[in-house]
């Protein structure tokens, strides 16, 4: 069987704590399932800067770069508040979203049964909740140029950025959403603000005709970005895939994220464009949450966003769509059975450890 080549990259905090219990899973689905998953491992964040004063090294970014996949866990921590701003440990992340050319970045908003009490809004509204959110990664007011603080001389200043999108990056981004909706609800939103904004105007009118081309089979609505936020928390599941662009993807994927509780639940994953030859885009999987300084060390992190992560990989990387679900389905049964880390810890429930989750969690995998 071809070999499925994945580079691990623990990172800092609690990384390298909730990568183990993944990494534990792999292990056994090679030794159990034949899988043939071959791993590496490098070094990402702080603990990168530590070992070589670089937040990535060429030779990690190299291995990343011919990797079917990247399993990534978390950077950062008080230790390098002090680095200079160039090898900070987040710039280990950004590089290799730039590096692998991540322009599609997936933020999945599931609600288990089992946790449909933790969310702020009413149970009624979010349990069974199902959406995707599809950001684009790499263009927008985060990169446009010109990006520029200005003296006036007059005592004011003037600070520019620039949001700019060509038609290329719309339609790629569109093509990604249109194509996850096929597997899923086979609906897509499209939110912008063609009301306000040029670069909505060519937003709206690319993912129309990116959908009449080549995707007129999955049923496509527009949403006013404002509105589409006012929609998210009033009734989320209208929805099933939505694109937006880098800014308001950002906002929408964390206001989407907490519509079902805990930080500790939630994956992601980054996309790049399909190799011209043998179709596969890079990506990398990595959980919403931080490197979490304040229970780093303790043994209580909650690994379900990066087991969650890891079935996105299964899927999007690998096509092992029966495994994808079969995991989903296995942290869903540990939840019902009312275990829990202390993040996600409710009355009448049993608080377990991270390593007795990812022991559960791997039970029930292969139940
Ligand atoms: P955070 O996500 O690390 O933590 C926020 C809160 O949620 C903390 O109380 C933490 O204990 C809790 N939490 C997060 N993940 C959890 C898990 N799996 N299980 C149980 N509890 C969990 O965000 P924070 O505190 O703002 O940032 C901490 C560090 O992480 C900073 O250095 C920040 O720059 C970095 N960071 C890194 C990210 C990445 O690597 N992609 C993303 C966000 C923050
Ligand atoms: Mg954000």
């Amino acid at each position: 069987m071809t070999e499925r080549s994945i580079l691990l990259l623990p990172g800092d905090g609690i990384g390298p704590e909730i990568m183990s219990e993944v990494k534990a899973l792999i292990s056994h689905m090679n030794e159990k399932d034949g899988a043939n998953f071959k791993t590496d491992e490098g070094l990402v964040g702080g603990s990168a800067y530590d070992a070589h004063g670089q937040a990535i090294s060429d030779g990690d970014m190299e291995k990343a770069l011919a990797a079917d996949a990247v399993l990534f866990g978390a950077v950062g921590g008080p230790k390098w508040d002090d680095v200079p701003y160039d090898v900070r440990p987040e710039a280990g992340l950004l590089r290799l979203r730039k590096d692998m050319a991540l322009f599609a970045n997936l933020r999945p908003a599931i609600c288990y049964p089992a946790l449909s009490n933790s969310s702020s809004l009413r149970p009624e509204v979010v349990e069974g909740l199902d959406i995707l959110i599809v950001r684009e990664l790499t263009g927008g007011v985060y990169f446009g140029e010109p990006k520029t603080i200005t003296d006036l001389g007059n005592g004011q200043k003037r600070a520019i950025d620039t949001q700019v999108y060509e038609t290329y990056e719309i339609e790629r981004i569109a093509g990604v959403a249109f194509e996850m909706a096929r597997a899923r609800g086979n609906k897509v939103c499209s939110m912008e603000k063609r009301n306000v904004m040029k670069s909505g105007v060519l937003w709206n009118d690319v993912v129309t005709a990116t959908h009449k081309a080549k995707y007129d089979d999955v049923e496509l609505s527009h949403m006013l970005a404002d509105a589409g936020g006012m929609q998210l928390v009033r009734w989320p599941k209208q929805f099933d895939v939505i694109v937006t662009d880098n800014l308001f993807g950002d906002m929408l994927s964390d206001v989407a994220a907490m519509l079902t509780g805990s930080l500790g639940m939630l994956p992601s994953a980054s996309l790049g464009a399909p190799d011209e030859k043998t179709g596969a885009r890079k990506a990398l999987y990595e959980p919403v949450h931080g490197s979490a300084p304040d229970i780093a060390g303790k043994g209580i992190a909650n690994p379900i966003a990066m087991f969650a992560s890891f079935a996105m990989c299964l899927r999007y990387s690998f096509n092992m769509i029966a495994e994808s679900e079969r995991l989903e389905k296995a942290i869903a049964t540990v939840l019902d059975s009312g275990v829990r880390t202390g993040d996600i810890m409710s009355d009448g429930c049993t608080q377990i450890t991270t390593t007795q989750m990812g022991e559960a969690i791997r039970k029930a995998y292969s139940a």
